[in-house]
């Protein structure tokens, strides 16, 4: 099987020019978190570092009770459904098609690139849809992929937009995946968890949720699926076998980090500022930006083709990713992560800014 170039590669030209800017390099092209790890986070991994035993695939009672009590507090999920810990939420992106064994799904025109290797590495056959599910097809189609906030474009799915995929999967019997990792940081629109939407029917759902941004774990991984639990079980019987279990004392740093929003509220704080100041330098430039309503990253155009924007980019010694990365869709907008400290997003909006 022939899986997609790793794209980063071809970015790597970019990132050399970037770095021989007199200053140095700002590198906004991962979405990779800079901000530390909470302190009390931390001290609680160093405190179970002694861990002998094998934990379960299932969680801890401890975590599982601290997603579960997340799940219904802050995701909204009413009903009966049940939660899986996971290593990071890629890993569960990337193996979700495998282990439901799904032959035709649908993933977002403009997308993270996981969703179709993982439809790849299932052998089903992929297909790119808009949100609207109006024209969708349904002929043998097993998953359904949801990103709301979206890596790369920053939209925010209306509950409208939302109610409608939730309707068509209760009409055809589909499973709808939501990837809801950048929930936690609203901007100009705050997301809703599919499972709020659901009002305690959680059949044939299941939203992914991570703590690598929320809370600076993305070394940890540490994240989770909540959802259905007809498929929580399927899910958890192939992972038991396949040895996927997240380790104890990343599963007691899990249990203390979803105890509090107070850190994630900060955090996000921290992520809107860095947006408002990169978008006002890139408005005076020339570009436009689209959607960008939430999450970690600013979608932007000037009309010209992707590489022609990190080119200009590069020559400011600003590191960007171009929007084929993404799809097709996407070869006309560059991605800019607001993964970088105040300091170096304040570098980047005066580099930016001298272009005029
Ligand atoms: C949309 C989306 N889903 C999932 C992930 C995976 O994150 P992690 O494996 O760190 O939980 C990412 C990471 O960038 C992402 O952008």
């Amino acid at each position: 099987m022939k899986l997609p170039d790793f794209p980063w590669d071809a970015l790597a030209p970019y990132g050399q020019r970037a770095r021989s800017h007199p200053q140095g390099a700002i590198d906004l092209s991962q979405g990779t978190p800079v901000d530390p790890t909470p302190d009390f986070i931390q001290a609680e991994l160093r405190a179970s570092a002694n861990s002998p035993s094998y934990p379960v695939t299932t969680g801890s009672k401890e975590l599982r009770d601290s997603l579960t009590r997340y799940a219904r507090e802050i995701l909204g999920a009413s009903g009966e459904f049940d939660v899986l810990p996971t290593i990071g939420s890629k890993e569960m992106v990337a193996l979700l098609p495998f282990l439901l064994e799904a032959k035709r799904i649908l993933i977002p025109k403009i997308a993270y690139p996981t969703y179709r290797v993982g439809g790849m590495l299932a052998k089903a056959e992929v297909i790119e849809v808009d949100i609207d599910p109006s024209g969708w097809p349904t002929n043998d189609i097993d998953l359904v992929w949801l990103n709301t906030p979206s890596n790369p474009t920053g939209r925010v799915h209306s509950e409208n937009e939302m109610g409608a995929v939730l309707d068509w999967s209760r009409a055809n019997g589909i499973v709808i995946a939501s990837d809801e990792c950048y929930l936690p940081f609203p901007d100009k629109k705050s997301g809703i968890s599919i499972l709020k939407l659901a009002s305690g029917d959680n059949k044939n759902l299941i939203a992914l949720h991570s703590l690598s941004k929320r809370s600076n774990l993305a070394g940890y991984r540490a994240a989770f699926a909540v959802g259905d639990s007809a498929i929580i079980s399927k899910l958890l019987e192939i992972r038991k076998h396949m040895g996927m279990m997240v380790p104890l004392p990343v599963q007691r740093a899990m249990s203390i980090a979803l105890s509090d929003e107070k850190h994630v509220i900060a955090q996000g704080e921290l992520y809107r500022n860095r947006r408002a100041r990169l978008s006002l330098a890139l408005l005076e430039n020339g570009f436009k930006i689209e959607n960008s309503e939430s999450g970690l990253y600013i979608w932007c155009t000037r009309g010209e083709e992707d590489w022609q924007s990190v080119a200009w980019f590069a020559e400011r010694g600003i590191i960007v990713t171009p929007g084929n990365f993404y799809g097709q869709a996407g070869n006309r907008h560059i991605r800019i992560a607001l993964t970088a400290t105040d300091a170096k997003i304040d570098e980047a909006a005066a580099r930016i800014g001298k272009a005029l």
